[in-house]
């Protein structure tokens, strides 16, 4: 895609631009908004391509580089269309421990892709995600703002059921901002 296409196809709905200016009123400064900024793009498009990079540093009032910095510090965000799903499954030290590479192969198995891996179609997308911050509850799963903890595959298969009516299975933890 040519950057002169990539700039006329991004848009964001008029709900999201004004999350966005909300958040930058409600922050103390407006590079304080940005994390906030990042989700109200991905939870629109599920990414934030560079144009909404752009448009963040233009808003915020910070470089390209800051925005960039943040977005790919953090698992949870991206700057390329992902599946509908992200599983993110700890394979740091404590979850490994505490069986994630159980987990992995059972994720493995039930969704016929290999850690770093997408379904064909686009629903589920496998990887390993370093220390998630919640050590003493491995191992622990992360999808988008929600943690899943202490996983068994009995958990697993309980998730995978929850998907395949639509449904988001509940959280251990949200990972939700205030809005
Ligand atoms: S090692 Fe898995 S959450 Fe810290």
């Amino acid at each position: 895609m040519s950057k002169s296409q990539e700039q006329t196809e991004f848009k964001l709905s008029a709900e999201t631009l004004a999350k966005i200016d909300g958040f930058i009123e409600q922050y103390p400064t407006k590079a304080s908004a940005l994390m906030p900024c990042i989700w109200a793009i991905t939870d629109e498009l599920n990414h934030v391509p560079l144009d909404g990079v752009k448009l963040l540093a233009e808003k915020l009032e910070v470089t390209i580089a800051r925005v960039n910095e943040v977005l790919s510090f953090y698992t949870m965000y991206r700057t390329e269309p992902q599946a509908d799903h992200v599983l993110q499954v700890c394979h740091n030290i404590s979850c490994h421990i505490m069986g994630a590479p159980g987990v992995i192969a059972h994720l493995e198995k039930k969704l016929s892709v290999r850690k770093g891996e997408s379904t064909p179609d686009g629903k589920f997308r496998l990887e390993g995600a370093e220390c998630l911050g919640a050590c003493g509850n491995g191992p622990v799963l992360q999808l988008g703002k929600h943690l899943y903890e202490h996983l068994t595959t009995e958990k697993i298969d309980g998730m995978l059921d929850d998907f395949k009516r639509g449904e988001i299975p509940r959280a251990d933890t949200d990972r939700e901002l205030e809005e």
